[in-house]
This record gives C-alpha cells, sequence and structure tokens, in this order.
C-alpha cells in the first residue's frame, strides 16, 4: 500500500486489493464450513443452490457493498454513517455486533487448526486415530488453549498494523493452498470410494432438493454471505481503498471464482477420503475437514509433513480472514471512543476471547452460533444494505457502479433491479427460513440433551 497525495492509503496495486478480499473471503468457510454444510444439506442438491446463491445474489450483493466503500472511502462503520445518516447509522453497529459474534466461534475452530498443526508435527492423531483425537481437541481445556492462541495471533497482528503482512500472506497462501489441496485431491481420487464420493458431491439428487428447499435455501444463503464475507460491512472497508477506474465487477468476479473454486476443491478432498474410510458425512458434521485429511495423512507417504504444510495454509487462510472481522470493530472503537489501535485490539480481543469460552464445553455450541451468525445474522444485514443502497440511494450507487465500467452500458440498471427485486426478495425467504432453523436446532435433540447435561 502507499499513502495517497489526499494522505489516505489506497492499495498500490489492483492485486494488492484483490488479495486483500481474497484473503478475507478464503478461509475456514471453504475449507472448513463448506464440506460441514454439503454434509449436512444432502450433497450435490445443496451444491446447486449454493453455487446459485453466490453467482445470483452473492455477487451482485458484493457490489451493493462496494459501492458504499469506494464512493465514502471510510470503513463499515463510518461508510455507513456517510452514505446514508439518520438511523442508518445504527447499521454499523450491527456489523459490529456480527463481527464480533462470528469471530468469537471462527476463533475456537482456529484453534482446532493449530492444533492440528502441533497433531501432524507429533503425528498425534495419526497415533490416536482421527476420531478420538478430534473428539478429544475440540471441545475442553484444549480447545480453550487454543482458541486463546488464535486470539492472540489476531490481536498481534492488528495491533501492529501489518497490513502489508496480509498481503504477502495472501500471495503465499492462495498458491500454496491451490497445490497442496490439488495433491491431497489426487490422492483422494485413488481411493475406492471416490466413484460413490463424486456422485454424491457432483451429481444432485432433484427430488431430494425439492423435499428439503426449506433447510437447504437458508444453508445456501448462509454459506454464500459468510463464504464471500458479505453482510456485514467488510467489503465496505476494502473497496474504500479503491480508485475509480476500477471495474468493480471484473474485481468482484474474480473474488467469487478463487473464492468458490477453492471450495470445490476442498470438497473433493473430503469426500472421497470419507467415503472410502465409510464415515457418513451427515455425522461427521463440523470435524469433516479435520477427519478426512487426518485419515488421509495417516495413510500417505510424508504425511506429517504434508500434514504440517496442509495446516499451517489453512490457518493462515483462517487468521487472514479472522483479521477481517476484528478489523470491522476496531475501526468503530478508533472512529468512535478515539481510542489508540493497540489498547482497542487489546480490549477487544479480550471481549471476542470470553465470548467464545462457552463455544469450547462442547461442539454443539459451534451450531449454536454458527446458524444464528450466518443464518440470520448475515442475510438480516445483506438485507438492510441492499434496501439502503438499492431503494434509498439509487443515484449515487449507479453511478459509482458506473466509473470504470465502460464497456457495457445498461449493465448498472440490470444490477440495480436485480437488487431492488429478486435478490431482495429471495434473501427475506432465506431469512425467514433461517429463523425457522434456529428455533429447529434451539428445541432438537442435540442442543436440548446438550443443555440437560450441563
Ligand atoms: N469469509 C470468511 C471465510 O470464509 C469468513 C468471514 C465472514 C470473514 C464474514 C469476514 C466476514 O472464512
Amino acid at each position: 500500500m502507499s499513502n495517497s497525495s489526499a494522505g489516505r492509503e489506497t492499495w498500490s496495486t489492483r492485486i494488492g486489493f484483490i488479495l486483500a478480499a481474497v484473503g478475507s473471503a478464503v478461509g475456514l468457510g471453504n475449507i472448513w464450513r463448506f464440506p460441514f454444510q454439503v454434509g449436512q444439506e444432502g450433497g450435490a442438491a445443496f451444491i446447486v443452490m449454493y453455487l446459485a446463491f453466490v453467482v445470483l445474489i452473492g455477487f451482485p450483493a458484493m457490489m451493493v457493498e462496494f459501492v458504499v466503500g469506494r464512493q465514502t472511502g471510510l470503513n463499515a462503520v463510518g461508510g455507513i454513517r456517510e452514505f446514508a445518516g439518520g438511523a442508518w447509522k445504527y447499521l454499523g453497529g450491527l456489523f459490529v455486533f456480527i463481527g464480533f459474534v462470528i469471530l468469537s466461534y471462527y476463533s475456537v475452530v482456529g484453534g482446532w487448526v493449530l492444533r492440528y498443526i502441533l497433531g501432524s508435527a507429533t503425528g498425534g492423531y495419526i497415533a490416536q486415530g482421527p476420531g478420538e483425537y478430534f473428539v478429544q481437541i475440540s471441545s475442553g481445556l484444549d480447545a480453550l488453549a487454543a482458541h486463546a492462541v488464535f486470539m492472540l495471533l489476531v490481536v498481534i497482528i492488528v495491533a501492529l498494523g501489518v497490513k502489508q503482512g496480509i498481503e504477502l500472506g495472501v500471495k503465499i497462501m492462495v498458491p500454496a493452498i491451490i497445490a497442496i489441496f490439488a495433491l491431497l485431491a489426487v490422492y483422494a481420487f485413488t481411493l475406492p470410494g471416490a466413484g460413490e464420493a463424486y456422485s454424491y458431491y457432483l451429481s444432485p439428487d432433484l427430488d431430494y432438493l425439492l423435499a428439503n428447499w426449506q433447510s437447504i435455501v437458508p444453508a445456501a444463503a448462509g454459506q454464500g454471505f459468510f463464504t464471500l464475507s458479505l453482510g456485514m460491512g467488510v467489503m465496505i472497508t476494502y473497496a474504500s481503498y479503491l480508485s475509480e477506474d476500477e471495474n468493480l465487477g471484473i474485481d468482484g468476479g474474480t473474488i467469487v471464482i478463487f473464492n468458490t473454486g477453492i471450495s470445490i476443491l476442498t470438497g473433493l478432498i473430503v469426500f472421497p477420503i470419507l467415503f472410502s474410510a465409510g464415515v457418513d458425512p451427515e455425522t461427521s458434521g463440523a470435524g469433516a475437514i479435520f477427519l478426512s485429511v487426518a485419515e488421509a495423512l495417516g495413510n500417505l507417504q510424508f504425511g506429517r509433513i504434508i500434514g504440517v504444510l496442509f495446516f499451517t495454509t489453512v490457518a493462515i487462510a483462517a487468521l487472514s480472514s479472522a483479521i477481517s472481522l476484528i478489523e470491522v470493530v476496531v475501526s468503530y472503537a478508533i472512529d468512535e471512543f478515539g481510542i489508540a489501535r493497540e489498547r482497542a485490539t487489546i480490549l477487544i480481543g479480550s471481549a471476542i476471547f470470553l465470548l467464545g469460552a462457552p463455544v469450547t464445553i462442547d461442539t454443539v455450541m459451534v451450531d449454536l452460533y454458527d446458524i444464528f451468525a450466518a443464518q440470520i445474522l448475515l442475510v438480516l444485514g445483506g438485507i438492510l444494505l441492499v434496501t439502503l443502497v438499492s431503494w434509498l440511494h439509487p443515484e449515487e450507487a449507479i453511478d459509482e457502479l458506473s466509473k470504470g465500467i465502460k464497456s457495457f452500458s445498461g449493465i448498472d440498471q440490470v444490477w440495480l433491479w436485480t437488487v431492488r427485486i429478486p435478490v431482495l426478495v429471495v434473501l427475506i425467504v432465506s431469512l425467514y427460513l433461517g429463523i425457522d432453523t434456529f428455533v429447529d436446532f434451539l428445541t432438537g435433540d442435540a442442543f436440548t440433551d446438550f443443555l440437560a447435561s450441563l
């Protein structure tokens, strides 16, 4: 990044912005959450819905955030205040709240990843067996300690304000993910269960989709928003660094393509391994990526080294996303209360650690936080953003989007009417169904049994 004449940093290169946005988007959402959602929502039927959401809803919704960011040149909270004013400034408050909730359990899962770096180095999960190992480290004191370490890393990076570090990290991370994941996907291809897994993963069962759309739709909406870092202003902040000759559509498209490709690749590793090991993807739940990769590494030559590399890259991906989450909260505290960056980061990091601590009691708590955050909060944030931009400030939005897009006139109107009606309607339906899913979860066996056991 370099300093512009106005004294505000802009990305030194277009690539710098894309790298940072990809760094936010690519993370546990692709590697941990995606296979877990696929497993719970019936395989390829979910994927079809998810892809539809990413392209038809997520991509236009990303443009909504880009427009606010570039127009105001401010972060999520300040950008909303400047763009909208009045009571809309509380939308910034919602973003801060969402950042708090998501990072609190994201860090717990990030802690699992850190534990698996260690487990790879020592061969721990190979000796103990992938299933037992996951049970042992995913809750209790082990998980609490790892959660603390993950949050500490986030706080250190953000307190130091190392933006260049993020750029560099992502530059290494994306090619590393592609190389290591491709290697594991090729290995997975050779397994006896691969054929069965591919048909589960790639050929959608439309009857299943029709019978279960009420849970698949909100799950796909939640995954679409979560994985693209939408619905809480993260992309407002990043786009605020962009210059006006940038084509927002091309940038957004690049981010969506990278992000989706990495998710699909992850599934090509996870499902052949689970099927070959005789593990039902539905029951492996939040453990899917950890169980499958641990299983594979136990059988591979140089498994431990590959494991260290694999989980280290995943940790970098998780950290670069976590940084974008905490940044929304930290910049709010700096703007609003005038606290110094280090102090703000330490206070906020500690509060988030505390909010995440109950998640380490039992993995069912991950579901509690996660359904609430992805299927309700992010979708709600998306609905409010889309309404604000497309209905209340259409002229500014159109004007801003058209800058840098010269080749295709009329596309701005297509975008405006897409977000105004179909996107908004689908998101409102998704929110309604997401609330339903959350209520079902709260009254379901897994959660009530857990409460009874306390
Ligand atoms: N997109 C990130 C991931 O997939 C998570 C995230 C969600 C980051 C919302 C910022 C905002 O891991």
